[in-house]
């Protein structure tokens, strides 16, 4: 059985060849200061001392590296000369073995198997549990340590034992909004529905049909009676994400399921009691949009009554949860799994370079970027070379004339492709196909008139041949 790394602070050539016998990689260190550079950056499995260090050395030693958040085990390889009383003194500076002497060297087998078993169970502990907070924060998958992610995790815990309905999630794309309204969700009715809708995909009619329903002939096109989501979502939740992008008048009209529990399809006269619990996020700062006048006071005061606010990964009292959540993406991300189980955690210089970024797309995009490492890595250890944050430094490189073959065959045409698939697949219906292709009817008819891409030019035949289309992603349905 042999351990990965092992560090040497030894000339003896007996020494460092006995680490040899257990160690797939020996790191010889001449003297305490080396040591710590040594491990500082290989990460050792084991650090084997010879007998010119004393038990005052080590314990100097072993304090270092703890204030560095290292934990190496320490074996100490004694004279021959039997000391029995050496051996004490360095257990208690915290050494975790003491070979004595030669007639002792058979045991660092034993002394290396148990090593491993330890780290095994250290491992399968820091999948299951470390990377939460609390037991709360394990039920709901919500990693963080920090002060701020703390008060929210507060927050989603009074918020879900209180009746507060409805209920304002507020943060920066990709902070996790949508996972604290499902973590409300789970404490409060876990066997309900949770459905979502985004308010920014849908027109000003087509989402007030998805709300509330419409019954059959109250509008042109509304051939069959349709239930909308907030009956749909029966004592469970309904999502509203991105509320701020919610037209004034239906506004209004969600204002009055508010203050009446109770709503009419568009077109009906039957009034639907609504049991539903009504979470809206919004990446916006709806105060200040209130100021603007576009989005309504009133229904603004009836959300906030306690907002659950979702820091930035890059505030302040929010950036140590970065290496944290890194591992954790690192730990369960699926998308690579026969290269994933291979690597076990990231260098230190990659966690740093992770610290330093501002992450403007969140907790989402360091999701992405660890993916993107997982797939790039090819040792055990995710390295700098591999976190690529940056994506414009390949778009540059897009940009090069001598890339144009790539820009013009690929990129675009791709996208273009994609578009015009998504508008034959719905009939030409553009909100649908913007739906699909999870952009905004704006930018829709913005690249269909940027590719002139009109009924009936579905896939030019020449690209048929050059890009094997990417397929197209399916619009997201509540479970
Ligand atoms: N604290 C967290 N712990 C683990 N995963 C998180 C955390 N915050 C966000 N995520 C993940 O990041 C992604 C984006 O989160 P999401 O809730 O969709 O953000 P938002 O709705 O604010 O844009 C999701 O995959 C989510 O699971
Ligand atoms: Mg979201």
């Amino acid at each position: 059985m042999r351990l990965r790394r092992i560090v040497v602070v030894s000339r003896e050539a007996e020494v460092q060849q006995l680490a040899r016998q257990v160690a797939q990689e020996i790191f010889v260190a001449d003297d305490l200061a080396e040591a710590l550079d040594i491990v500082e950056t290989v990460n050792p499995n084991l650090i084997l001392f010879d007998h010119r260090f004393s038990p005052s050395h080590i314990r100097e030693f072993l304090i270092t590296t703890d204030n560095n958040s290292i934990v190496v085990p320490v074996v100490m390889v004694g004279k021959d000369e039997n000391d029995t009383g050496s051996s004490a003194e360095f257990i208690k500076v915290g050494a975790y073995d003491y070979l004595q002497g030669r007639q002792d060297y058979g045991r660092l087998e034993q002394i290396v198997s148990r090593i491993k078993d330890k780290s095994k169970a250290i491992e399968a502990d820091r999948s299951a549990s470390d990377f939460f907070a609390e037991d709360l924060a394990a039920s709901v998958s919500m990693v963080g340590w920090s002060k701020a992610i703390l008060t929210t995790l507060k927050m989603i815990k009074l918020v879900a034992a209180s009746r507060c309905n409805p209920v304002l999630i507020m943060g920066e794309t990709g902070t996790g909004k949508e996972l604290a309204a499902k973590a409300i969700h789970i404490l409060r009715h876990p066997n309900e529905p949770f459905v979502a809708v985004n308010c920014a995909a849908l027109t000003a009619n087509l989402l007030e049909s998805e709300l509330f329903g419409h019954v059959k002939g109250s509008f042109t096109g509304a051939d069959r009676e349709k239930t909308g989501l907030l009956e749909l979502a029966g004592a469970g939740t309904l999502f509203l994400d991105e509320i701020s992008e919610m037209p004034m008048d239906l506004q209004a009209k969600l204002l009055r399921v508010f203050q009446e529990k109770t709503f009419r399809k568009v077109g009906g006269i039957k009034n639907i009691v609504c049991n539903a619990t009504i979470m809206a996020s919004s990446n916006r700062n709806l105060q200040t949009e209130t100021q603007a006048n576009r989005f309504r006071r009133d229904l603004y005061y009836r959300l906030s009554i306690s907002p659950i606010i979702i820091a930035p990964l890059r505030a302040p009292g929010r950036r140590e949860d970065i290496p944290l959540l890194a591992e954790y993406f690192l730990k369960t991300s699926t998308i690579c799994p026969e290269r994933h189980n291979n690597i076990s955690s990231l260098t230190k210089l990659a966690i740093e370079a992770l610290q330093k970024h501002d992450w403007p797309g969140n907790v989402r995009e360091l999701c992405n970027v660890i993916e993107r490492a997982i797939l790039l890595e090819t040792t055990d250890k995710i390295g700098l070379s591999s976190i690529v944050i940056d994506l414009t430094e390949c778009g540059q490189l897009l940009d090069s004339p001598t890339a144009d073959r790539i820009k013009s065959f690929s990129l675009a045409k791709a996208e273009r492709e994609l578009i015009s698939r998504a508008l034959q697949e719905t009939g030409w219906q553009k909100t649908q196909a913007a739906v699909i292709l999870g952009i905004t009817r704006a930018t829709l008819y913005a690249k269909v008139k940027q590719y002139k891409i009109e009924k009936g030019s579905y896939i030019a035949k020449e690209l048929q041949n050059q890009v094997s289309a990417p397929s197209l992603p399916q619009p997201v349905t509540a479970p």
